[in-house]
């Protein structure tokens, strides 16, 4: 049905198509049919208006109608039968540009309403004014010299920054020169594994819960990753060494400050146990120092990279910090590997991106940001501690009071940790099963890695409530 609209548009279907707007007839009203189209107003198989009929009610020349039909017919987003008029053409959908598409983009994964998922840092507070302002001062005091082509290893001002920052707060032993730029501690991990396989290594030695995707970086390079069990002491540095000798493995990856995903620090004497392993081999350690920065309880443990710079390569990012989305890294190398590592083509950040990192820090502003977040992570992690011993009192927590996550005991009686993710995800709740951080997943689990870096705290209570009904249902329910 085309009904009269005042000679500017008219409704096909249910459909207005408006003509407003600059340009020629033609281009008007192919846009808005296209517009009806991409928008779904117009559904695959829908019946267009003869072209006079169209015409008329348009108060447009029929010529412009059939040129219109004929372009989108061509196109394949129209289809023309003879005897059954014009439709839109089915599986007809349009990308901006007008051209058919047969694709969609997916949309964005959509954060839980109830995000206790681990190593998501708190999206609401992300220092959007402090990086605006570093970024705006940066790029207007900038030079000639420093928007050239980028330094391989990052610029001067910024390597510089970062390290004075690391020697402050995490007590790492590295001079300027140690410091490497990255596109976050995944990147800086995949130079590292692709150095260690052009200097021979065939395995890395990788802790047992760890995060999945820098085992898959190692192993994409052609470095086998080989795991090594953690138990409350963090990674069991004689079956490391025992490994090691299996597998002629002489590179480990671990995460000394704060254990992905089970949340203990390394013990002191495997430290040195492991520093000497490294020695003993003429071995790599990598320090994934991911959460560091935050510690409840007192002063972070300082970087093992401390304790024999010659061996330990650092790597952080302010993922956990500021947010994935910066794509901003570090790494502090040896210098055994230093050429090689700073000479590698990587993906260093933009060089704008660098120099507003090294104003936020010689600012003062990463540490102010550093130390709100840190208290606002405090009283969350303490009032998620109570909330879980009212709510679930057979469960037990365990990890430091550190980073953004601790683990979840589910007690005996309750359902699988598996069982009790799907549940949670039907009340919007996002929560994650250990056997997810597991090299060979546990035939069961009732463990779950809890985060609440993401955690809205005015949803705190009843997010627990929910993760509650879930974890105390019946087994099989
Ligand atoms: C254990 C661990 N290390 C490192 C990272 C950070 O990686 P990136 O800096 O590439 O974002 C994460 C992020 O989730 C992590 O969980």
């Amino acid at each position: 049905m085309v009904l009269d609209q005042a000679n500017s548009g008219a409704v096909v279907g249910d459909t207005l198509l408006d003509l407003a707007g600059d340009g020629p007839l033609v281009s008007r009203l192919e846009r808005a049919l296209r517009d009806a189209i991409t928008s779904g107003r117009l559904d695959a198989g829908s019946p267009l208006p003869a072209s006079r009929r169209l015409a008329q009610e348009l108060g447009i020349s029929r010529w412009v109608v059939t040129q219109v039909y004929e372009q989108l017919v061509a196109e394949g987003v129209l289809e023309a039968r003879v005897g059954s008029g014009t439709r839109v053409a089915a599986g007809a959908r349009l990308g901006p540009t007008g051209a058919a598409a047969t694709d969609t983009l997916p949309p964005l994964p959509r954060v839980p309403a109830y995000d206790l998922r681990p190593g998501i840092p708190d999206l609401r507070h992300v220092p959007r004014d402090a990086w605006s302002r570093a970024l705006r001062d940066a790029l207007a005091a900038a030079t000639a010299d420093d928007l050239a082509a980028p330094a391989a290893a990052g610029h001067p001002a910024a390597r510089a920054a970062v390290a004075a920052h690391l020697r402050r707060a995490r007590m790492v032993e590295a001079p300027d020169t140690a410091v490497v730029l990255t596109r976050g501690a995944t990147d800086g991990m995949d130079r590292v594994v692709r150095a260690l396989r052009a200097a021979g290594h065939t395995h890395l030695l990788v802790e047992d819960p760890s995060w999945p995707v820098l085992r898959e970086v190692a192993a994409r390079a052609g470095v086998v990753p080989v795991p090594v069990a953690v138990d409350e002491g963090g990674v069991d540095v004689d079956a490391l060494a025992r490994a090691a000798r299996a597998t002629g493995a002489r590179a480990a990856l671990v995460t000394p400050a704060h254990q992905f995903p089970v949340g203990v620090p390394l013990a002191g004497e495997r430290r040195e146990a492991l520093l000497a392993w490294a020695r003993e081999v003429d071995g790599l350690v990598v320090e994934d120092d991911y959460d560091a920065e935050f510690r409840y309880d007192r002063r972070p443990v300082a970087a093992l990279q401390r304790l024999d710079p010659s061996r330990v390569l650092l790597l952080g990012s302010t993922s956990k910090t500021m947010s994935p989305a910066f794509g901003i890294g570090w790494m502090v190398v040896p210098p055994a590997w230093r050429a090689t590592l700073s000479a590698a083509p990587g993906t260093a950040p933009s060089v704008v991106d660098q120099l507003a990192l090294a104003r936020l820090l010689t600012s003062g502003g990463y540490d102010r940001h550093l130390r709100a977040a840190r208290g606002r992570f405090r009283r969350r992690h303490d009032a998620l501690l109570a909330a879980l011993a009212t709510r679930l009192p057979d469960a037990r927590t365990s990890g430091l009071a550190a980073g953004l996550h601790l683990v979840l005991h589910l007690g005996q009686a309750a359902p699988d940790a598996a069982d009790v993710v799907r549940a949670a995800a039907r009340l919007d709740v996002g929560l994650t099963d250990m056997r997810r951080y597991q090299v060979e997943p546990a035939p069961t689990s009732r463990r779950l890695v809890l985060g609440y870096g993401n955690l809205v705290d005015a949803r705190l209570d009843d997010a627990v409530t929910r993760l509650a009904t879930c974890a105390t249902s019946r087994r099989d329910g």
